[in-house]
């Protein structure tokens, strides 16, 4: 795919192949990095296709962009390429969240690591809410945890947006609470512990945990009457 500046052809392997982009590690300019590159589907007009492609790709960087802007951490964003629809991404070295917590469920939990991820995950989503940005993609997958030290990464911005709404936000608390019930229902009470960092670390807390309990009830699809 590409010439390495020391003349090496770096093959770039495939981390996942989903329904709208495909991820590559790769190199750029010497650096380990991650490629995300978003495809066509087929069934769409060609040039309406290519125009909101680029449309969801330029809104990933800037969600991205926002939420580091906003404290979170996110990988160092390398570059945007608007013909090959591609996002290029340091490399965070460092498992995902969901098999730290798969293997919590196998080995048993450690409670001070457990401790720890729940609250950085809590005050992450605090800090970008308060911003006004939904993550819209919150699951175990879509956060890593930075080798050393130990810190989230927040990634795949691919279906953020930015909203000020209770609404919205606690939609995105209910994806993340759906995923944990089913990844990772041997972990007892993570989602109890995330809200608990949440809520001490978002101002807005109390709009957002009422919003919740509601569409706890009636499940995330907005009521279609009234
Ligand atoms: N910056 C990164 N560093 C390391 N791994 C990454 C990075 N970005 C993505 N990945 C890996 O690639 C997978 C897919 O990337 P993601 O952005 O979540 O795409 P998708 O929208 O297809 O889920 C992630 O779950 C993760 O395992
Ligand atoms: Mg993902």
């Amino acid at each position: 795919m590409e010439i390495e500046q020391d003349g090496q052809v770096g093959a770039p392997i495939l981390l996942k192949q989903g329904a709208e982009a495909r991820v590559f590690e790769s190199t750029f300019v010497g650096r380990r990095s991650v490629v995300k590159e978003r495809f066509s589907k087929k069934y769409r007009h060609p040039s309406l296709d290519s125009k909101l492609t680029l449309k969801r790709l330029n809104a990933e960087a800037r969600c991205m962009t926002k939420a580091r802007r906003l404290g979170v951490c996110t990988p160092v964003l390398y570059a945007v390429d608007p013909v090959l629809h591609s996002l290029t991404f340091e490399y965070v070295v460092g498992p995902a969240v969901k098999d730290v917590f798969l293997e919590f469920g196998l080995h048993g939990i450690n409670e001070e690591q457990m401790d720890n991820i729940a609250r950085q995950i809590g005050d992450a989503i605090a800090k970008i809410h308060d911003g006004g940005l939904i993550h819209g993609d919150l699951t175990t997958s879509n956060m890593l945890l930075r080798s050393g030290n130990n810190q989230l990464v927040l990634i795949d911005f691919g279906l953020s947006f930015t909203s000020t709404l209770p609404e919205d936000k606690a939609v995105d608390l209910y994806v993340l609470e759906r995923a944990l019930l089913s990844m990772h229902s041997s972990c007892g009470n993570v989602m109890d512990r995330i809200l608990a960092a949440y809520r001490k670390s978002s101002k807005q807390w109390s709009a957002t945990l009422n919003k919740l309990a509601q569409v706890r009830q009636r499940g995330r699809k907005r009521t279609m009457v009234g």
